[in-house]
């Protein structure tokens, strides 16, 4: 058996829950093949919080020093879970002293920090993966196979969206996700990263010309204890964009966290014309998928129940129906950066998707802020 991948985390909140549960559950869902991880490390710039994650998640240390875990001899691989631009500094040092590294998502809060994290990678021989944890949705994976086998023939549209309502309590206060300067944007590069991400995947080509309208609906926000009653808002509560692929296929992808009623509801509309697919996380476990093929008086969407026939799935459950929830999609996510790492193979998505993704939503800035069409360079 090889040695134990020596993992370190920078950042401890809630990403560092979710990866640690990948982490933790790897043996449990992939038994024997399960490349074996040992958490070395976690650092967050509060040690309270730091030494409290530490012993809730199992880490066997805890630094205020995120340096601890980049350039540490006993840590082979790094996931980078801090907020978005928190993270290039980790990312790059990490892979500057040799480390794999699994970032969140959107890679960077700026375009240039995108650009220099995906230098980095490509320079390096370490493994990049960024946690574009959605497309690895098994259900998307299925429709991404399915498309690609023809299934709906050729793509005519697509349509995506990602919906929450949790920025609708005008008393949230003004965390780090609604400054400019910390996250880079609101909706857009919190849901939309996901959802162009997913976009590309599906429809297998990459984004040319985009347009977008922003909106901040609360322009304001409470700092929390201690500081200011308020501070403004300098990011956008929801974005709809319109995208042109290089392959000539247009696109709608629509976010917001002001989606009143809606809670974590991304998905998809893949139409073709042969075929066509549909999903929504609320019914995470089903893909819907109509096909043009179907006799006449028995066409409709067929339900499709995601089990252990389906990419990414097959390792779970040995039948169809359980279901598989959000803690699993990160399980999927690390399990495909272990395996990498441990072989050497190239992970995706990798640094090069995030940076493809940071072109999007800096290209939508922009048409949002001069209301025009925008080209990819
Ligand atoms: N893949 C997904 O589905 C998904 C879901 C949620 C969040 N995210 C991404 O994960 C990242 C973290 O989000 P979160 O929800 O965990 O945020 P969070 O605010 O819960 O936690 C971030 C932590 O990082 C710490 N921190 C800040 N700067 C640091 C630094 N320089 N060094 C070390 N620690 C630092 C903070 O003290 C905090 O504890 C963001 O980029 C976010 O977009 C991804």
């Amino acid at each position: 058996m090889s040695a134990p991948l020596r993992i370190g985390i920078v950042g401890g909140g809630f990403m560092a829950q979710a990866h640690t549960m990948g982490l933790r559950d790897l043996r449990a869902v992939y038994g024997e093949d399960a490349p074996s991880v040992e958490l070395v490390r976690i650092a967050d710039l509060d040690a309270d919080l730091a030494r409290a994650a530490a012993s809730r998640h199992g880490w066997a240390e805890a630094t205020d020093d995120w340096t601890e875990v980049t350039r540490a001899n006993d840590i082979d691989a790094v996931s980078v879970v801090t907020p978005n631009a928190a993270h290039a500094a980790p990312a790059i040092d990490a892979l500057s002293h040799g480390k794999h590294v699994l970032c969140e998502k959107p890679l960077a809060a700026d375009l240039s920090s995108a650009e220099q994290m995906a230098a980095a990678a490509r320079a390096s021989s370490s493994v990049s993966q960024v946690n574009f944890v959605y497309r690895q949705w098994p259900a998307t994976a299925t429709a991404r196979r399915l498309i690609e086998e023809g299934a709906i023939g050729r793509v005519l549209h697509y349509r995506g969206y990602h919906f929450h309502d949790y920025a609708l309590d005008r008393e949230m206060p003004a965390t780090w996700r609604f400054s400019r300067r910390e996250a880079g944007a609101g909706s857009l590069g919190d849901l939309g990263s996901h959802a162009v991400d997913a976009a590309r995947y599906l429809v297998g080509s990459e984004v040319k010309t985009v347009a977008a309208q922003s909106r901040t609906v609360i322009g304001t926000r409470p700092l929390g204890p201690g500081g200011p009653p308020s501070v403004d808002v300098d990011v956008d509560d929801s974005t709809d964009l319109l995208l042109e692929f290089e392959d000539g296929t247009p696109a709608t992808v629509q976010v917001s966290w002001v989606a009143t009623g809606r809670k974590t509801d991304w998905g998809f509309e893949v139409v073709g014309d042969e075929g066509s697919l549909r999903f929504g996380w609320q019914h995470a476990n089903e893909l819907r998928f109509y096909s043009h093929a179907d006799p006449a008086d028995r066409r409709g969407e067929r339900v499709v129940i995601i089990g252990p026939d389906h990419p990414n799935a097959e390792s779970f459950y040995g039948i169809a129906g359980p279901g598989l929830g959000y803690a699993d999609a990160f399980t999927i996510a690390l399990h495909n950066f272990v395996r990498a790492a441990g072989s050497g193979e190239a992970a995706s998505p990798d640094f090069d998707d995030g940076l493809r993704v940071a072109q999007v939503l800096a290209a939508a800035q922009l048409a949002a802020d001069e209301r025009r069409w925008v080209e990819l360079g």
